[in-house]
């Protein structure tokens, strides 16, 4: 079936009007929703509300969007409030992108207002409560394929954009996420053409003399060359230092390397550390910022997903021991992320599902429209589709920063949501080898652990656990870890660095999107539930 494309947004975004101009252009049929609700009922919107109250109108949408949804090839202009059903937006974008029409409340009220000829239940209600609706509503809006933003601009213009991001004529606009911090505050670009940026984004990011790029061979002869010109177009001269690729080479031998290349090229004070890669390049390149002279600037340009949605963002930097991970390290917040999302394109397809773990990791603990879009869209996610990723990557960037907000050195408790999955997964991961298993996917079986002690802890939905094990099965990553000694499993999850006085800390879902720390789980309940997930989703592995 070919794809429909469906224009969402707020009353007054021009939703009708822009559809008809996109159609026409596109030689497509049109479909309103509304349209058809009131054909199907054959009474006007106001009138189906005064007779059976919002909900008989939702019902008869839900309907409605069922019955387009059977056709292909369509554009269809959603109603305001279609999407905010979970079956009908996800009906509605498994047939295809959906498009944001965006703009202030104040402009789509008043070119609601305007627009007389057509009555809006909606107008009648008072202005905090529309407020309201409307944050609600951006939050689902938000995670619309593209967005485009209409304030000043006629509907053949945007008809026009709309037409130009469809046919990949037009990259998806960037999204600007901000980390506040107490005077650290900084944001996060992600964006898919970012790269050629890089020059002027790090000069928003100070007035720095120098700079150095620390990357390795992998990413610095795919993307070095790219990111150098932009800087050096910016004036910013920046030689390169390229590391040795692989988590074995996050030590402080390789730090000493940075530090020594710094000194060689006459870093000063002012200058900055520009780190390129995947997280074990922002990790060490982190530190590296982090103690040479005592701090110098840090701008990340993360290369893989879960660099993009995690490492990059929240200002832990660090490097391994021999005796563990991440042992010896600082916080130290960058000026500046850039999260092109084009980069990703190159990923090895497994690093990317490992990415994906910690996206659906954000989904469970707080935010199951994110996990909806992610069940939604994974197979466009999986081919790399950019307007896709950048969605993802900009929400899971947004989950991250709030917290981060809320809780910088992981002091209030606030930060500990971020290792659901995490007790069992950092075990694993250190089980089977860095190599054998990759973080994400140690996480994985995990988060599907996490989950079922959840169920018979906390009453989280049975249903929930087995759709988590589906999802994470579907992108390519394990609902279940592959054969373990049981008591060398227990001492591993003991040394994990969250254990406190001997208690081991499990971060438990509630409910989709909600969230608790229990230290009282038995050992013997870890092992049962371990032995049950294999028993379910044993791996072949
Ligand atoms: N600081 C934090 O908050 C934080 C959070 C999570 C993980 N981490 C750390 O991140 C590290 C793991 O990061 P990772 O998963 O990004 O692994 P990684 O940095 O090892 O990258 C994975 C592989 O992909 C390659 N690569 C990177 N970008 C590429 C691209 N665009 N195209 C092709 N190949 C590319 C790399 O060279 C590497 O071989 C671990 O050391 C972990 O401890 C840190
Ligand atoms: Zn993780």
């Amino acid at each position: 079936m070919e794809d429909n494309v469906t224009l969402i947004g707020f009353m007054g975004a021009g939703k009708t009007t822009v559809g008809q101009r996109l159609a026409a252009r596109l030689s497509r049929p049109f479909v309103d929703v509304d349209a058809v609700i009131e054909a199907r009922a054959g009474m006007s919107i106001p009138d189906i509300f005064a007779a059976e109250g919002e909900s008989g109108f939702r019902r008869r949408e839900a309907d409605a969007v069922r019955r387009i949804c059977r056709e292909g090839g369509q554009v269809i202009a959603a109603g305001g409030g279609t999407v905010m059903d979970h079956g009908s937006l996800s009906l509605l974008r498994r047939t295809g992108p959906l498009v944001w029409l965006r703009a202030d409340l104040e402009e789509l009220l008043s070119r609601a207002a305007a627009e007389a000829e057509r009555p809006r239940p909606l107008l009648t209600r008072p202005r905090a409560d529309l407020q309201r609706l409307y944050a609600g509503r951006e939050r689902i809006y938000g995670l619309a394929d593209y967005v485009v933003d209409v304030s000043g601009k006629s509907p053949d213009e945007v008809a026009d954009q709309v037409e130009r991001l469809l046919t990949g004529h037009e990259r998806p606009a960037p999204q600007r996420v901000p980390v506040r911090l107490d005077g650290r505050s900084y944001d996060v670009h992600v964006g898919s053409g970012l790269l050629d940026q890089a020059g002027s984004l790090c000069c928003q990011g100070g007035a720095f003399s120098k700079g150095l790029l620390i990357t390795n061979e992998t990413v610095g002869s795919l993307y070095g060359g790219l990111v150098q010109r932009s800087l050096s177009l910016a004036g910013l001269r920046v030689p390169r230092v390229d590391i040795p690729d692989g988590e074995q080479y996050k030590t402080l031998e390789t730090a000493q390397r940075v530090y020594r290349a710094a000194v060689g090229h006459r870093l000063d004070r002012r200058s900055f550390f520009i780190a390129l890669g995947g997280g074990v390049v922002g990790d060490l390149a982190g530190f590296a910022a982090a103690t040479f002279l005592r701090g110098v600037a840090l701008i990340q340009v993360p290369t893989t997903l879960l660099a993009q949605v995690d490492a990059a963002v929240g200002g832990k930097v660090g490097v391994n021991l021999d005796e563990g991970k991440n042992l010896v390290g600082a916080f130290h917040q960058p000026r500046i992320v850039i999260a092109d999302v084009d980069t990703l394109r190159t990923l090895p397809k497994r690093q990317l599902a490992a990415g994906l773990a910690e996206v659906i990791k954000y989904g469970v603990i707080g935010d199951p429209d994110l996990l909806q879009f992610v069940e939604d869209r994974l197979d466009r996610l999986a081919a790399g589709d950019r307007a896709a990723l950048l969605r993802i990557v900009a929400r899971s960037c947004e989950i991250k920063a709030a917290v981060v907000a809320e809780d910088e050195r992981e002091t209030e408790g606030v930060r500990e949501c971020l290792n659901f999955g995490h007790t069992i997964g950092h075990a694993l991961e250190a089980a089977f080898g860095y190599e054998g298993m990759l973080h994400g996917e140690a996480v994985a079986a995990g988060m599907v652990a996490a989950a079922m002690l959840s169920a018979r802890l906390t009453g989280f939905p049975e249903a929930e656990v087995q759709r988590l094990a589906d999802l994470l099965q579907r992108a390519g990553l394990p609902a279940a870890p592959p054969p373990v000694e049981e008591a060398k499993l227990l001492t591993l999850i003991r040394r994990d660095k969250k254990t406190v006085d001997q208690k081991i800390r499990f971060v438990l879902a509630e409910q989709p999107g909600r969230w608790v720390v229990r230290d009282d789980v038995p050992d013997d309940l870890v092992l049962e539930i371990v032995r049950e997930q294999r028993n379910r989703w044993a791996s072949a592995k």
